[in-house]
């Protein structure tokens, strides 16, 4: 827990920095989970001001991202593609090609095989070194809303009704979000190496005593990481105020 969302969000930008100087050291890629949302963008100016200032390279950085709306152009403002490349990678020096981000214009008969090779592309370059999490009020990781099975991989998912609303102002009302997105199961997820689930705010402190409290069930997906001895939780003291 820290005092302020600027000290977590610097904490979680230099755990990145490591992974990545550590894989370059040895002459590998760093493979890294990526989200988008309010919550990481504090990370991502932490990222981007040491690409710029202290000459950390993105060069041998491999990115997923663990959604995208669906139906969705990679060209329209709302689109995920876009969110990524305002925040983090327009201002870095990542290559195009290690980039991947869930695909929202595919056809629907396409998106089963697609969503398996990215579950494959992930293992073929060694898997998630780190998957970076934001948490959704329904208790969702990624878009796993309730419901969503422990061992779920890379799907077409239906967007929960809070999770649209919450949406809703990005997009000019609820009723032009998209009902559906592509995400990263909770067993992609489990598959990282390492996880760091952020949460700020008060908004978000309900949901995490929950997540860090709750009885494990599919009705808050978040609680399926207290299974795992490779999570941590980065929050700031709002998000932490229910807590026990
Ligand atoms: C985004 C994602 C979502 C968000 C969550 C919190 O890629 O997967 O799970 O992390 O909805 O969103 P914010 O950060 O906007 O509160």
């Amino acid at each position: 827990v820290f005092a302020s969302e600027d000290e977590a969000a610097l904490k979680v930008a230099q755990n990145i920095a490591n992974i990545i100087q550590k894989k370059q050291a040895k002459g590998e890629y760093a493979v890294l989970g990526l989200a988008t949302g309010a919550t990481p963008i504090e990370v991502y100016n932490n990222l981007v001001k040491m690409y710029q200032e202290q000459g950390l390279s993105f060069k041998n950085v491999i990115t997923f991202n663990l959604d995208e709306y669906y139906p969705m152009q990679p060209d329209s403002r709302q689109s995920y593609v876009a969110f990524m490349d305002e925040h983090l990678f327009n201002h870095i020096d990542i290559k195009r090609e290690n980039i991947h981000i869930p695909d929202g214009t595919l056809d629907k008969d396409k998106i089963a095989d697609y969503c398996l090779a990215y579950e494959n592309k992930i293992e073929s370059v060694g898997g998630l070194d780190l998957q970076i999490l934001g948490i959704g009020r329904t208790g969702h990781i990624g878009f796993n809303e309730p419901g969503s099975a422990p061992n779920s991989g890379t799907r077409l998912v239906t967007l929960d009704d809070l999770t649209r609303r919450d949406a809703s102002r990005d997009f000019g009302g609820k009723e032009n979000v998209p009902t559906k997105a592509i995400t990263m199961g909770v067993g992609t997820i489990f598959k990282a190496k390492e996880i760091i689930l952020m949460a700020w705010s008060k908004k978000k402190a309900s949901i995490i005593k929950k997540a860090v409290e709750g009885e494990i069930s599919g009705n808050v997906p978040a609680t399926y990481l207290q299974l795992s001895d490779n999570v941590t939780f980065i929050l700031d003291e709002e998000a932490a105020s229910e807590l026990t």
